[in-house]
């Protein structure tokens, strides 16, 4: 079965694939109205933390949107509110950790962009607008979240509508001859480049997210870019959109390495696909010195703050936080990486495998020894993706992580409260489609 047939009055991102029709979840299994089962693999873009049709989170919701469904930040605060920030504040590593809530990674990323300038502004930096990035990155679909994103594919229509910032390239052991600090040591070139006096921060995702797949750098890159970062005054924003809340087995993927951002954004799983809902977290100190030397945080947004939204949060990091689930995280994520070891492990298009926690990538190539990926037009991802649909598992895909254009990525993210029946189950499907598409 190929899914050709565009839907009625409704336009999706890809258009020519007519979806299935959803109808329920339990765990972590999504049910079409067909009546057929799939593992949810990857939880969409890595969402859904603590499994599908958890009634401690849908009674959370039921209650808050009862006693009080909306009343705009500008006016109120809520308990949901100010409970789950109190809970956060606990496992952010910020010290006196503040929070702004929207509903998604873009608004997030938007929010921490002007909270940056903000943060200089009230130092007296006003000169410091830019914000430096990297290449096969991805931090929003919104023009200025897209400004700071790498992904060639999705800038390429609107180059002449982003903001022209500055981006390095990524670190990248699979690829990259380069060391971690060397890697680093192109944002230091970015910021002399550029004029320290002009860079408000960098922007970058401490374990790469869909673009590189799940990858990690050697360690001494990011102490080398806490280094470079404090000694050019420029704030250090950890994109904690896709692996942070628990995701690779620590609360925050930074936390794999001894080092702390300055401004953090996480969303994805937060309210773990129960509610759309992301923050940014600052230190207490940067957002008092806004409020002392600028007044307000210039920023808005109707359904910031959301009651509902934020009763959702809490109730998912209360079941995290009672089940344990970043140490399943872990362990699992241990468990997951020797299974894709042991059955693709040795298949010749199989690169790279990588990941941490319960966030693993297959990199796809033609040729192992000279890693020579396959075109994009072959569309190869795609096709993996949709043989493991049609054998009832959903995993995550993306293209251009070789060279911004070519490359293929499958990965997998499955909700946190998997274990190993079902990781033997979801790893086993993987091997069959991957096979299907490439023989061997
Ligand atoms: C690292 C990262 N940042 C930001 C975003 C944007 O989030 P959203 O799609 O919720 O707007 C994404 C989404 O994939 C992401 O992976």
């Amino acid at each position: 079965m190929r899914y050709k047939h565009p839907h009625g009055h409704v336009f999706y991102r890809k258009m020519s694939f007519a979806r299935p029709k959803i109808s329920h979840g339990t765990g972590i299994y999504l049910y079409d109205d067909q009546g057929k089962r799939y593992i949810d693999g990857s939880g969409g873009p890595l969402v859904v933390n603590v499994g599908h049709g958890r009634t401690e989170v849908v009674e959370a919701i039921a209650k808050q949107a009862q006693a009080v469904a909306y009343a705009h930040a500008m006016m109120f605060t809520s308990e949901p509110v100010e409970q789950f920030s109190e809970e956060l504040a606990q496992i952010v590593p910020l010290p006196d950790a503040r929070f702004f809530y929207l509903s998604s990674g873009s608004e997030v990323v938007e929010a921490a962009i002007k909270l940056a300038r903000q943060i200089q502004m009230a130092r007296g930096e006003n000169g410091r607008h830019l914000i430096i990035s990297r290449w096969r990155s991805y931090h929003g679909m919104s023009l200025g979240a897209l400004s700071v994103s790498g992904k060639l594919g999705m800038r390429q229509p609107f180059l002449s509508m982003v903001h022209d910032m500055p981006h390095i390239a990524p670190p990248y052991p699979y690829r990259d001859i380069d060391t971690g600090a060397e890697a680093a040591n192109r944002l230091e070139s970015a910021i002399l480049a550029a004029g320290a006096m002009n860079v408000a921060a960098f922007i970058a995702e401490p374990i790469s997210g869909a673009s590189l797949g799940a990858m990690s750098p050697t360690d001494d890159y990011w102490p080398r870019i806490r280094e470079i970062c404090d000694k050019y005054g420029v704030l250090f924003i950890a994109d904690e959109v896709l692996v942070g809340m628990g995701r690779t087995g620590k609360w925050w993927g930074l936390q794999h390495w001894p080092v702390e951002a300055d401004i953090m954004v996480t969303s994805k799983g937060l309210a773990g696909g129960y509610y759309p809902l992301g923050f940014v977290a600052a230190r207490g100190a940067d957002v008092e010195q806004i409020r002392q030397a600028l007044g307000d945080f210039n920023h808005g947004g109707t359904f910031s703050h959301h009651a509902v939204g934020t009763a959702a949060g809490l109730a998912t990091l209360r079941i995290m936080q009672a089940e344990n689930l970043v140490e399943n995280a872990a362990t699992m994520g241990i468990y997951l990486g020797q299974e894709l070891q042991k059955n693709l492990g040795d298949h010749p298009n199989v690169g790279d495998i990588r990941g941490r926690g319960l966030f693993w990538a297959l990199e796809l190539v033609q040729d192992r020894e000279t890693k020579e990926p396959f075109p994009v037009s072959r569309h190869l991802a795609w096709d993996i993706w949709l043989q493991a649909f049609e054998r009832g598992l959903v995993i995550y895909y993306s293209q251009g992580c070789a060279d911004g254009t070519n490359g293929d990525l499958v990965m997998l993210g499955p909700p946190l409260i998997i274990n190993k029946a079902q990781i033997d189950e979801m790893v086993a499907i993987l091997a069959e489609a991957v096979r299907a598409e490439l023989g061997n």
